[in-house]
């Protein structure tokens, strides 16, 4: 059965597999998942749309196989639309696409929804927020990338808040925002504060120092809640 979004509770916590140990990928999962994981985010990368490669359909969908969390697929390569179906099928719940490479998002998302997933858009900081407000209706989640996609572990741009604040007056009930990039216990308030109520985060929870992945999570979403 597919997972929610919307039952999600506000603020979500979703750590970036992106900053796992993949050789552990199984064990690494099960750990955020004890320890309070809301949903995971799985960074699929082309080698196109950003220099980097990661993972396609084969690893979401032996995922899927060892966890019960939402799976929040965020797609950074230049044709989603001929990958969305492959996606489904490994069992992504919601699929993410970039503004940047798509000039019909309504269709897209509607395709999306098709598949049984949620959909979600997304840009990066200098990217086309005209065509995300004209996406918002048809999306179950908007995606701010608070650094440019490709790499985890940079620094969070809090030029990008200004932005975030206006798609949070855009969203309707229900409608979720993510902040991605740079996510950490002193960055979270102010992206709390700004509107995000679903908060990506690789480096700071599984390269804490303490290797204590709960505690990591209870405290971004302990600061996440102090801000909304
Ligand atoms: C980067 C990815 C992010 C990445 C975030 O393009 O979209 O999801 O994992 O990593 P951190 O939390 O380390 O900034
Ligand atoms: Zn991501």
């Amino acid at each position: 059965m597919r997972r929610s979004l919307a039952q999600l509770p506000r603020p979500a916590i979703a750590p970036s597999i992106l900053a796992s140990d993949f050789a552990h990928l199984a064990d690494e999962i099960a750990r955020v998942e004890a320890g309070g994981a809301d949903l995971l985010h799985l960074d699929v990368m082309d080698g196109h749309f950003v220099p980097n490669l990661t993972i396609g359909p084969a690893v979401v969908e032996k995922v899927r196989a060892v966890t019960d969390l939402l799976l929040d697929v965020h797609l950074m390569i230049e044709e989603p639309a001929r990958y969305i179906q492959a996606f489904a099928a490994a069992g992504a719940d919601s699929i993410t696409f970039h503004a940047e490479v798509v000039s019909d998002p309504e269709a897209l998302a509607a395709r999306i929804r098709e598949l049984g997933c949620t959909a979600g858009i997304t840009i990066n900081p200098d990217g086309p927020l005209d065509r995300v407000r004209e996406a918002v209706p048809h999306v179950d989640m908007v995606l701010m990338m608070t650094i440019f996609a490709g790499f985890g572990g940079q620094a969070f741009m809090p030029e990008v808040l200004p932005n975030i604040r206006k798609v949070k007056g855009w969203l309707r009930e229900g409608q979720r925002l993510e902040a991605d990039g740079g996510v950490q216990a002193s960055t979270t308030p102010m992206a709390a504060e700004a509107g995000v109520d679903t908060f990506v985060a690789g480096t700071a929870v599984f390269r804490t120092p303490d290797h204590d992945y709960g505690r990591a999570i209870a405290e971004l979403r302990r600061l996440a809640a102090g801000g909304l």
